[in-house]
């Protein structure tokens, strides 16, 4: 079965589908989940298969509420239930210390879990009509762009996935943003569009990030999220000259920049992007995929200034780029 649907019985369908230890990719705000019954280790063993993932890596469980946090965590900081205040349902992940009936394939064997309560209404119904934690990754084959449209994970996935439930485009479109709680003082593991500034805002005061050394978080492989055409990152000084250089080596060149390049030259693409970090976000994955269906071979992006949500853009860009160690 590799059913594409809308309507409200396809939610029905996939509480079914999860209940009976299949795969359903599931629209949240940020990309496509490929969701599993996070209490069935056959099922959750299927999503490493399906994506072709080390089974070290741990996954994130979506949850439908904050009161489910104590089903999942235990000694729950007074930080956790502030952070999932302010911004839950929404793009941001906690981890925490499990509670003993987790699964270590969900954590990877680790003493830690990562929560999140999904923005999505699609997310959110279907995990009401689930009752339970839906274990889900990004919806991608291992280190290839997340999915942010259900045509992308069929593209990605094709017959892994047992049922594919379409919300259309993800509004926000970059993965969430990760805080560890489970230490002494709460630390950014990956930055996302909940920001540094707005996390330190709820708390009352300066949370740290790790976020630029990504080997030091699971999963934080150098080269994730990259599409198959290879990865420039510009600056404004070199950016002109990088796709003068490269055009010059007759290549297909895309060029990912709000500024449309001058001259544009025949084998030169420009892929349009906002000025507006937000929406970059949202297109930053769709414009990836976009510039591999175009056959373009060197990707020249310009990088987002370093504040803010531009953190999270800079290192998904890095990366793409195959080089995630620093920003
Ligand atoms: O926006 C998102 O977070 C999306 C949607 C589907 O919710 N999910 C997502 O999952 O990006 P995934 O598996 O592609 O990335 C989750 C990251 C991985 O790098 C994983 O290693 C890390 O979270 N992670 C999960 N559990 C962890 C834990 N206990 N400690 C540290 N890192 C953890
Ligand atoms: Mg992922």
């Amino acid at each position: 079965m590799k059913t594409k649907m809308k309507d409200a019985k396809s939610i029905q369908l996939g509480a079914d589908a999860l209940r009976a230890g299949k795969l359903v990719a599931f629209p949240t705000e940020t990309v496509y989940g490929l969701g599993a019954d996070a209490r069935n280790p056959e099922a959750v063993k299927r999503i490493f298969e399906a994506k072709g993932r080390p089974s070290d890596h741990p996954l994130i469980v979506h949850l439908s509420s904050t009161e489910q946090m104590g089903e999942w965590a235990q000694h729950i900081p007074e930080a956790a239930w502030q952070l999932a205040e302010a911004f839950w349902p929404g793009p941001l992940t906690l981890i925490l210390p499990r509670a003993r009936s987790v699964l270590d394939v969900v954590t990877g064997g680790l003493d830690t879990v990562a929560l999140r309560v999904p923005g999505h209404p699609m997310a959110l119904e279907l995990l009401k009509n689930f009752g339970s934690g839906i274990a889900a990754p990004s919806a991608n084959r291992y280190g290839q762009v997340s999915p942010t449209s259900a045509e992308d994970v069929y593209e990605e996935l094709e017959d892994r996935v047992d049922l594919i439930l379409d919300g259309g485009r993800c509004l926000v479109g970059i993965e969430s943003t990760i805080v560890d709680l489970s230490t002494q003082s709460p630390r950014i593991l990956r930055p996302g569009t909940i920001t540094q500034a707005m996390l330190s805002e709820v708390l009352g005061y300066s949370i740290d990030s790790i976020a630029r050394s990504p080997q030091h978080y699971p999963g934080g492989d150098p080269s994730h999220y990259a599409p198959n055409a290879r990865v420039l990152l510009a600056t404004y000084d070199d950016f002109q000259k990088q796709i003068d250089d490269w055009q010059k080596k007759g290549l297909h060149v895309g060029v990912l920049s709000p500024q449309r390049p001058i001259p544009l030259e025949k084998n030169v693409i420009w892929l349009p992007f906002s000025e507006v970090m937000e929406e970059q976000a949202y297109s930053l994955y769709h414009s990836l995929r976009n510039a591999d269906h175009l056959g373009v071979e060197v990707l020249i992006v310009l990088l987002p200034q370093d504040s803010g949500i531009g953190h999270a853009l800079r290192d998904r860009l890095r990366r793409a780029a195959g080089m995630g160690e620093r920003c």
